[in-house]
């Protein structure tokens, strides 16, 4: 298959060769066609040229019918979901429903459709009645994998194709995922595997392909490669080492300081900050992290104890904050952070425009732009490409770059890699090691638990909303920081 936007090749002659029983990962850094070859398959963008065949005979491929009609199920990177819809509608989207008597819709029967699916999956706790968009991340993740286990219509699943499906999931989720994985390969259905977490590719995965730039590199059994080769494979260079070390002390100003505050949905916050601090935040799914790095934005109130940032109160709100030099990397990036229609450099720039004056300077902007743009090694085909067009991972950046710009005091990181390659990853690393040097001091949360250990200086452990401990990171291994998620014996 073959896929150029403008001109440009996003794949360039790419051949797959998936078979029935196997897990088949797609590997490649950030914008290396991944997701276009996806859609490709999915019949919903337009190929320059394809050729299917199953079983050895030619499969027609032009739109998303004929991908379902051959038993062809996504679950794309970007969750297309209707927020003010119930869960069970979403889940059983663009088929037949369930109806009475061939015309009244059997809603108890689209309920019961919709469990069954999502009790597949292990994941029995979330109710379908209620609206999609009210749901966690996590659990939307889950209701996307069940809309496509649902076996509600004739053609049976051949295929399913998971672009990035961990990068939303808690770690006790993922493994949920991996089961139904299993089960599903025992069932004979061919599966394509998208992430960019090296060690699940080769813990659940028997074959990969490996794309740069658009094009093929490799394809080999997982049992006859290695982490590093597959890196080698991705990047064309040799393996980093994961985590850059912190070089400058932390500083001696406070920057933040809380004494036994309770806000309106968090308990027993006592910390300080100091200025070049990394404190990480960490917990099981929901229990406060997002909402301690929201109180720092103003989104939160404060209800008793004593809590303040650079001897004042703290932010009342996201614009107090932001004129403070609080910076804010949140979770959902194209419902928070990103104008999608917008150009790259109206994203990075917009929130900074006061500090250009009072006429538009576009050729600042744009030296800007590119300068914030090239420090996260963003790949985009100008300044002017609207930030829809991105891959996943460089959108992630393009927040980055945004935040970076105004010399923040306080970066406040939910989810910051999330979906980012390896390489780029590393970028960013190296970037938050720097405001680190400089002064900024940053809250950091990730359900990433080598990423929180490799960066943090500190660790602060929240269970149902409560501080539960504060741990130095010392020599600390994931499986101890995880242990403290449950335990609560020492006080923090
Ligand atoms: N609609 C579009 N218009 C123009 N260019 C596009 C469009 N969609 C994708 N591209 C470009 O095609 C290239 C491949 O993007 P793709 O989304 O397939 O990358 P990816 O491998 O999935 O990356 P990631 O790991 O970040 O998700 C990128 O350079 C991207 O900017
Ligand atoms: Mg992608």
């Amino acid at each position: 298959m073959s896929k150029a936007f403008g001109g440009f090749p996003a794949l360039a002659d790419v051949t797959l060769n998936l078979s029935s029983g196997r897990v088949h990962a797609l590997m490649g850094e950030n914008g290396a066609g991944k997701s276009t070859l996806i859609k490709l398959i999915a019949g919903v963008l337009k190929p320059d040229s394809i050729s299917v065949t199953k079983d050895g005979s030619p499969l027609p491929l032009n739109d998303a019918q004929d991908a379902h009609k051959a038993g062809f199920r996504f679950i794309h990177q970007e969750l297309n979901i209707v927020p003010q819809v119930s869960v069970a509608e979403n889940i059983l989207l663009g088929r037949d429903l369930p109806r009475r008597f061939g015309f009244a819709v059997d809603w108890n029967k689209v309920k019961t459709q919709a469990e069954e699916a999502l009790a597949f999956l292990g994941a029995t706790h979330v109710d379908v009645t209620l609206p999609a968009g009210d749901l966690p991340a996590g659990d939307k993740m889950m209701m996307k994998i069940a809309a496509a286990l649902v076996s509600a219509d004739q053609n049976e699943p051949v295929l399913y194709v998971l672009d990035e499906p961990t990068a939303a999931l808690t770690g006790e989720e993922s493994e949920m995922l991996f089961d139904v994985i299993e089960r599903l390969k025992a069932k004979g259905t061919a599966i394509l595997y998208v992430s960019h977490r090296i060690d699940e590719i080769l813990r659940i995965c028997d074959d990969i392909t490996v794309l740069r730039d658009g094009e093929f590199v490799s394809k080999n059994e997982i049992s006859k490669t290695s982490k590093v080769d597959i890196i080698q494979a991705m990047t064309g260079r040799d393996f980093k080492d994961a985590y850059p070390k912190r070089e400058v002390p932390i500083g001696i100003d406070t920057i933040a300081s809380l004494e036994n505050v309770d806000t309106s949905n968090l308990q027993n916050l006592n910390f300080e900050l100091r200025a070049g601090e990394i404190l990480g935040v960490s917990g099981l799914a929901e229990a406060g992290q997002t909402q301690l790095l929201k109180l720092f934005m103003g989104l939160g109130k404060v209800k008793s104890g004593a809590a303040s940032f650079l001897d004042e109160e703290l932010p009342r709100s996201p614009s107090d904050a932001w004129a403070r030099s609080v910076a804010y990397i949140p979770r959902e990036r194209r419902g928070e952070a990103l104008c999608l229609d917008m150009s790259v450099r109206a994203n990075i720039v917009l929130p900074h425009l006061s500090d250009y004056g009072f006429y538009a300077k576009p050729w600042l902007e744009n030296k800007d732009a590119l300068e914030f743009g090239g420090k996260v090694q963003l790949k985009s085909s100008g300044s002017t490409q609207p930030v829809g067009q991105l891959s996943g991972g460089n959108q992630q950046k393009i927040v980055f770059a945004r935040a970076i710009q105004g010399n923040p005091k306080l970066l406040l990181l939910d989810e910051p890699t999330r979906g980012v390659d390896i390489g780029a990853k590393y970028d960013i690393y190296l970037l938050v090691r720097e405001l680190s040097a400089n002064g900024c001091a940053v809250i950091l949360t990730s359900t990433d638990l080598p990423e929180v250990l490799g960066m943090c200086d500190r660790v602060l452990v929240m269970q149902e909303g409560r501080q539960a401990h504060l741990l130095e990171r010392g020599e600390m291994t994931s499986a101890d920081l995880l242990s403290h998620f449950f335990n609560n014996n020492d006080a923090a």
